[in-house]
C-alpha cells in the first residue's frame, strides 16, 4: 500500500484508479463498471475468505489495475482482428472451448471486410494467436507492474500484476505459473472478475455454474468452493445504486491519499496509457501539457490555472481509448459515422473524471480541447463566451504540439494551420501567439548522457521501437543490419530491465524521449 500522506488534496488513490478503470471499461471494450463491479466482488469475496487485510488491499487493487496495460497493444490487436474493441467477450470466455473460440473469431475477426479478407483474416489469427496472446499478455503485464511501481503501490501488487493472465493449471501465460504460485490476491480476482461478468449476463445461476465449470482449470478449487457457498449474497451485494460510490467504499483498511505534488505523477499515468494506444500519440499528451503550461505562464495566468492548463493536458485525450484504432491509424479520411465516434472522445474524457470530485474540474477543462471559438468545434460545440483562457491555450496546444510521426506534421505546418485557424476566427490569438512563442522557445536539451545509461544510437533505436517499427523496418529507417538492430534491442532491454516493446516504450515517453532526437543539431551541437 502506499503511505498516507500529509499534504491532502481530496483526491483518493482509489478514487485516481476507479477513474482510470472507467477509462479502462472502454479500452478494453466491456460497459461502463464493468472493472469497478469486479473490484467490488473481488473485495467481497476476499473478506468472505477471511484474507488477511494486506491481501484484502492488493485483490482490491489488483482488480483496478489488471488490464491498464491493455493500451500498448492496441495498435497490433487491431491489425490482427480488426477493431480491438470488439473482443470485449474473449476476456471473460473459456479458451479450453474450441467451438466457443471459433464462434468469436467468426463474429469478430475483419467483419466489415469481404468474405476471402475475412477467411485469411481468421486463418493469420489462427496461426499467429497463441504467440501473439503471449506476446501481447507480457506487454499488458510489464506495463501494468511499472504503473504500480510509479504510484508506489506495493510490491504484491507490483509482483501479482504479473500473474493476472496465468492459470490454476499452468496453460495461462506469460510464465505458465500454476497453482498457489500464483499470488492468493490474484487467484480471487480471476474468479471475482469471470463472476460478475456472468452474474450481469445470467444471474447467480450463471456465475455459479461457470465457477464450477473452470475450477481446477482456471481458478483455484478452494475458492470456487467457497464462493458456491456464499454466491447469492456475494453476487447481490454487486444490485447497488452507486458502484462508484460503494466501490470506495469498500476499500480495505486506511484509504491511502494522493498529495497535491504527486497528482503530475498520477496524470502522467494516465497521459501514458492513452498515448501508448497508437504509435501515432506517443508522447501526445506530455507534450501538450507541457506546452500547454509554458504558454499559460507566458500570458501570465495564475499559478493555479497554469497548473490546471498543465494537469488537463495529461489528461484531455483520456477518451481517445473509447474509439477504435482501426478509425484512429486509418490511412485515408474518415467516414461520417468515424467522425460520429472521434467526436465522442472528448465527452469520454470528461464522463471519466466526472466522477471523482477532485478530478472532475479537470476532466471538464480537458473536454473542450476540441471546441472552437466560432462553435464549429466538439463536442458541445460551445460558443466563446463558455471558453476560458485556460481551455483555449489547451485547444491551440492540442494543435501545435511535436506529434512523432514528424513527416506527416512538421512542426512549421502545424504552426501554419493554427495561424489558419486563428484567422478564420477559431482560435483565440493571445492564446495561438502564446502557444506558438512557447513552442519557439523551448530549449531541448543539449544532452551528453542519456538516460538508463543507453547510447545516442541505442536512444536512436528505442525511439523508433516506441513508434512501433519492427526490426526490418528499423534496420531500413537506420540502413544497417537486421542482426545489428537485434543487438541493439536486447542492450536496451538488459540497460532498461524491461522484457517488452511496451516497457521500453513507456521508458522512453517517461524520460522525454519521443521528440529529443528530432534534430541532430541538437545532438551534435
Ligand atoms: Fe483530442
Ligand atoms: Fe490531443
Amino acid at each position: 500500500m502506499p503511505d498516507k500522506h500529509t499534504n491532502d488534496t481530496g483526491l483518493r488513490m482509489a478514487e485516481l484508479l476507479a477513474s482510470l478503470s472507467l477509462a479502462i471499461d472502454l479500452g478494453v471494450g466491456q460497459p461502463m463498471e464493468w472493472v469497478l463491479r469486479s473490484c467490488l466482488l473481488a473485495a467481497r469475496l476476499g473478506e468472505s475468505l477471511g484474507l488477511s487485510e494486506r491481501d484484502c488491499q492488493d485483490a482490491y487493487y489488483l482488480a483496478l489495475l489488471r488490464h491498464v496495460g491493455c493500451t500498448s497493444t492496441s495498435t497490433t490487436d487491431a491489425e490482427l482482428m480488426g477493431d480491438e474493441l470488439g473482443f470485449a467477450e474473449a476476456m471473460t470466455m473459456d479458451m479450453d472451448d474450441m467451438a466457443q473460440m471459433m464462434g468469436l473469431l467468426f463474429r469478430n475477426v475483419a467483419k466489415d471486410k469481404s468474405f476471402f479478407e475475412r477467411a485469411r483474416a481468421i486463418a493469420r489469427f489462427m496461426t499467429a494467436g497463441p504467440a501473439y496472446m503471449n506476446a501481447s499478455h507480457a506487454a499488458h503485464c510489464d506495463v501494468a507492474s511499472r504503473v504500480a511501481e510509479t504510484l508506489r503501490l506495493s510490491d504484491g501488487i507490483q509482483r501479482g500484476l504479473w500473474h493476472v493472465y496465468e492459470r490454476w493449471d499452468g496453460k495461462g501465460t506469460p510464465n505458465h505459473i500454476k497453482g498457489e504460485e500464483i499470488a492468493l490476491p490474484v487467484r480471487v480476482i480471476h474468479l471475482a472478475q469471470d463472476a460478475a461478468t456472468f452474474y450481469a449476463m445470467g444471474g447467480v445461476e450463471a456465475a455459479v455454474s461457470m465457477a464450477r465449470s473452470r475450477a481446477g482449470r482456471y481458478f483455484d478449487p478452494a475458492i470456487v468452493e467457497a464462493f458456491c457457498r456464499a454466491a447469492p449474497d456475494l453476487l447481490q451485494s454487486l444490485d447497488v445504486d452507486s458502484t462508484w460510490q460503494t466501490v470506495l467504499e469498500a476499500e480495505p483498511g486506511a484509504p491511502a491519499r494522493i498529495s497535491d505534488d504527486e497528482i503530475d505523477t498520477a496524470a502522467a499515468v494516465v497521459a501514458d496509457f492513452v498515448d501508448m494506444k497508437s504509435p501515432f500519440t506517443i508522447g501526445h499528451s506530455r507534450a501538450v501539457a507541457d506546452l500547454a503550461a509554458a504558454a499559460a505562464k507566458q500570458c501570465g495566468l495564475p499559478n493555479a490555472d497554469v497548473v490546471a492548463v498543465r494537469r488537463a493536458g495529461l489528461i484531455h485525450d483520456v477518451g481517445r481509448v473509447g474509439v477504435s484504432n482501426g478509425v484512429w491509424n486509418k490511412p485515408g479520411p474518415l467516414t461520417e459515422s468515424e467522425w460520429e465516434r472521434v467526436r465522442l472522445h472528448p465527452y469520454y474524457t470528461e464522463r471519466i473524471m466526472n466522477r471523482s470530485a477532485a478530478l472532475a474540474p479537470l476532466g471538464a477543462l480537458a473536454a473542450l480541447h476540441h471546441e472552437r471559438l466560432d462553435g464549429s468545434g466538439y463536442h458541445r460545440q460551445v460558443a466563446s463566451a463558455q471558453l476560458p483562457p485556460t481551455a483555449r491555450i489547451l485547444a491551440a496546444a492540442d494543435l501545435t504540439e511535436p506529434r512523432p510521426h514528424r513527416a506527416a506534421c512538421p512542426p512549421a505546418a502545424a504552426a501554419d494551420e493554427v495561424c489558419r485557424m486563428m484567422n478564420a476566427g477559431k482560435l483565440d490569438p493571445d492564446a495561438v501567439n502564446a502557444v506558438l512563442s512557447a513552442a519557439g522557445h523551448r530549449a531541448r536539451p543539449v544532452r551528453r548522457e542519456w538516460p538508463g545509461g543507453l547510447s545516442e544510437r541505442e536512444v536512436e533505436v528505442l525511439r523508433l521501437i516506441a513508434r512501433g517499427l519492427s526490426n526490418r523496418q528499423m534496420a531500413a529507417a537506420l540502413v544497417i543490419s537486421e542482426k545489428t538492430v537485434s543487438h541493439h534491442v536486447q542492450h536496451i532491454y538488459d540497460k532498461l530491465d524491461v522484457s517488452t516493446r511496451a516497457a521500453a516504450t513507456l521508458f522512453a515517453m517517461r524520460n522525454n524521449l519521443i521528440f529529443d532526437l528530432d534534430s541532430d543539431s541538437h545532438l551534435s551541437a
